[in-house]
C-alpha cells in the first residue's frame, strides 16, 4: 500500500510519496483551447498543468496563471475546502503516484479548523476518482486514484515529524522526541503555532492566525495600485519579491525597501504573538520555524523570539516540510514494511528486520483509533492518533 502525503496550502499544493515531490500554486483556472504552442520555455511536469475531473477541465497553477481567462485563488477556509481541495489534492496524488492500487493518505489543517472541517474534508478526498492529465503532446492520461484511508493531523506537526522521522517511519532523533517543541509553521494565509511535548500535541499553546505571508503581498500590492493605478493578484507577488524589481507598464519600482520594512514589521507581530501565547512555556526546549513564509522572514523574526530557535537548513525548500513529514508518519502509522512488500523497494534482511519490530514495540501506544473526527477530539488529550496500525 503506497502512502501519500498532501498538503494543499492556500499558496501551494504539495504531494510526496516518499519518491516524488510535487509542488503547483494553489490556482485554478478554466481550460482555455490554446491553438498554438511553442517548443520553448519550461518542461516540468507541472508548468503545463491541464487537467479533467469529473467532466470539467482546468488549468492549475502556473499554467493557470500564464493561460487562462479566469484564474481563482482563495484565502477561505470554508471556500478552500469546497471548491479547491478535491481538484488539487487529486492532481497533486496523481501526479505524484503512478499506482491504481488503493493508496493511503496523509494530510493536516491549521490547528484551528481541525476539529471543524476533519470529517468534511476526509469526505471530500476518499474513494476512487479519475483524473485525465492532457499532456503537451497532445496524449492524454487518466489515472485512477483510489484513496482507501485518510488520517488527518494539525498542519505544523508535519514539520516535527519531518526532524523526528526517518524516511521509513522510524524515530531518528530521539533527543527531539523527548524535547518539548514549539513549532511555527508561516504559510501563505496562515500561521501555526503549535507545542508539541514528548510526542505530545499540545492543545492548549497551538493555534491558527491570519498572519501569513499574502499580508505583506497585500500591503505592498496596496502601495503599488496607489503609485501605479494597477492591482496586483497577490499570487503574482512571488515572482517579484525575490528580486526586489517590479516592472508596471515598462516602469520600474524598486521595492527592496518596503519590502524590507513589511517583512519587519510582519516578523515582529508574529514573534510577539508567539512570546505572549507562549508566556508560560517557558520550558520549551527548542522553537522550529517552518513553510515557506519562515524562510523570508527568518532574518527579522529571530532577534524578536525568546528562545532557542533552530535555524532553517539553507539547502532545503521548507514549503514541503509539512509533506514530508506526513509521508514519514504515514510509514510509521500503517508500516513501512507493509509499504515496501507493495511496491518496487527491495526488502531488508532479517536482522534489520527483528531491529525495526524492537524499535516498534518501545514506540508503539496502547490503543489504536483510525477515525479523524476521534482524533481531532483526543488531540488535546495527548497523542492518540501518534500510534501505528497492526
Ligand atoms: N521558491 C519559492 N517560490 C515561491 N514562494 C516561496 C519560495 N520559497 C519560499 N516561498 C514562500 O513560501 C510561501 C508559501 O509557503 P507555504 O507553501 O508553506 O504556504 P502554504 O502552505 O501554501 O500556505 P498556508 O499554510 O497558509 O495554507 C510563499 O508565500 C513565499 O513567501
Ligand atoms: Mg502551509
Amino acid at each position: 500500500m503506497e502512502i501519500v502525503g498532501i498538503d494543499v496550502g492556500f499558496g501551494f499544493t504539495k504531494a510526496y510519496n516518499g519518491r516524488n515531490s510535487v509542488i503547483f500554486k494553489s490556482l485554478i483556472g478554466d481550460a482555455t483551447d490554446i491553438q498554438f504552442r511553442s517548443i520553448l520555455g519550461d518542461d516540468a511536469s507541472t508548468s503545463n498543468l491541464h487537467i479533467t475531473l469529473e467532466d470539467k477541465s482546468y488549468f492549475l497553477g502556473s499554467y493557470a496563471e500564464l493561460q487562462s481567462n479566469i484564474r481563482e485563488y482563495t484565502l477561505d477556509q470554508e471556500k478552500l475546502l469546497e471548491d479547491f481541495v478535491k481538484i488539487l489534492a487529486i492532481a497533486a496524488a496523481g501526479l505524484c503516484t503512478d499506482t491504481s492500487e488503493p493508496i493511503n493518505v496523509i494530510s493536516g489543517l491549521p490547528v484551528g479548523y481541525l476539529k471543524r472541517d476533519s470529517k468534511k474534508f476526509k469526505e471530500i478526498i476518499q474513494g476512487v476518482h479519475e483524473i485525465t492529465f492532457h499532456n503537451k503532446d497532445g496524449k492524454d492520461v487518466t489515472k485512477r486514484i483510489n484513496i482507501n484511508k485518510i488520517h488527518i493531523i494539525p498542519q505544523p506537526i508535519g514539520s516535527i515529524f519531518n526532524l523526528i522521522f526517518d524516511d521509513q517511519g522510524k524515530i531518528k532523533d530521539r533527543g527531539l522526541a523527548t524535547q518539548k517543541l514549539g513549532i511555527v509553521d508561516i504559510g501563505f494565509k496562515t500561521t501555526d503555532f503549535s507545542i508539541f511535548d514528548h510526542l505530545q500535541y499540545i492543545e492548549r499553546g497551538s493555534c491558527t492566525m491570519d498572519t501569513g505571508i499574502s499580508k505583506c503581498f497585500s500591503v505592498i500590492a496596496n502601495k503599488l495600485r496607489q503609485e501605479s493605478n494597477i492591482t496586483i493578484e497577490l499570487y503574482r507577488m512571488f515572482n517579484f519579491l525575490e528580486s526586489g524589481m517590479i516592472k508596471i507598464r515598462g516602469k520600474e519600482y524598486n521595492i527592496s525597501n518596503l519590502k524590507k520594512r513589511v517583512y519587519n514589521h510582519a516578523a515582529s507581530a508574529i514573534a510577539s504573538d508567539l512570546n505572549r501565547m507562549w508566556e508560560n512555556d517557558w520550558d520549551i526546549d527548542s522553537i522550529i520555524l517552518s513553510g515557506g513564509g519562515s524562510v523570508e522572514l527568518s532574518e527579522y523574526l529571530n532577534p524578536n523570539i525568546d528562545g532557542n530557535v533552530i535555524p532553517i537548513g539553507k539547502n532545503i525548500d521548507a514549503r514541503f516540510n509539512n509533506v514530508q513529514g506526513y509521508c514519514k508518519f504515514g510509514r510509521y502509522k500503517w508500516g513501512y514494511s507493509k509499504y515496501i512488500s507493495d511496491s518496487i523497494e527491495e526488502p531488508k534482511a532479517n536482522e534489520e528486520k527483528s531491529k525495526e519490530a524492537a524499535l516498534d514495540k518501545k514506540d508503539e501506544a496502547p490503543n489504536d483509533q483510525d477515525d479523524d473526527a476521534a482524533t481531532a477530539e483526543k488531540s488535546s488529550k495527548g497523542l492518540s492518533w501518534l500510534r501505528r496500525q497492526s
